[in-house]
């Protein structure tokens, strides 16, 4: 397991009820990733209101800055099939510390779901659960255009 010394997030809190197919959702998908140069996989799995599962995994390329993270991707498949309303995201990787969403992650998934739950897990333990709003204060969104 990679290590890295991070300091967690610090509104944290269990796991919430009902959440591990969510997260092995997550996980399955980071199986998928492709990510050559980084080495850095990563699989999400976001929930939509009727309960169906949408999963993505990070898509690296070439040029470095046109890669997608799992986040994105499991929103934008999510979105290109007509779903709009999402409750809540699980995001998987093999890591001490858990990982994240990015920035830019943080604003699509804003855009889409609100403040939404994000579970953070590795592939032995989930123990980062978090809503939006604390990983993305004042947010950029159409209620400002
Ligand atoms: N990555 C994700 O897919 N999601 C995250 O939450 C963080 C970063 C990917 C992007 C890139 O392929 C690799 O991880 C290293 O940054």
């Amino acid at each position: 397991m990679k290590s890295v010394r991070v300091a967690q997030a610090r509104v944290s809190r269990p796991p919430a009820p009902g959440i591990r197919p969510l997260l092995a959702a997550a996980i399955a998908a980071r199986a998928h990733a492709f990510a050559p140069y980084s080495k850095f996989q990563v699989g999400a799995a976001i929930e939509d209101a009727e309960g169906r599962i949408h999963t993505g995994c990070n898509v690296e390329n070439a040029t470095y800055g046109l890669t997608l993270c799992a986040e994105r991707v499991a929103v934008f498949k999510a979105i290109s099939e007509g779903v709009r309303k999402f409750r809540r995201v699980a995001v998987a990787a093999d890591t001490d510390v858990l990982t994240p969403p990015c920035g830019a992650c943080r604003q699509i998934l804003w855009e889409f779901g609100g403040n939404l739950e994000i579970q953070l897990a590795n592939l032995v333990e989930e123990k980062g659960r978090h809503h939006l709003k604390n990983l993305l204060p004042l947010p950029f969104d159409a209620r400002l255009l």
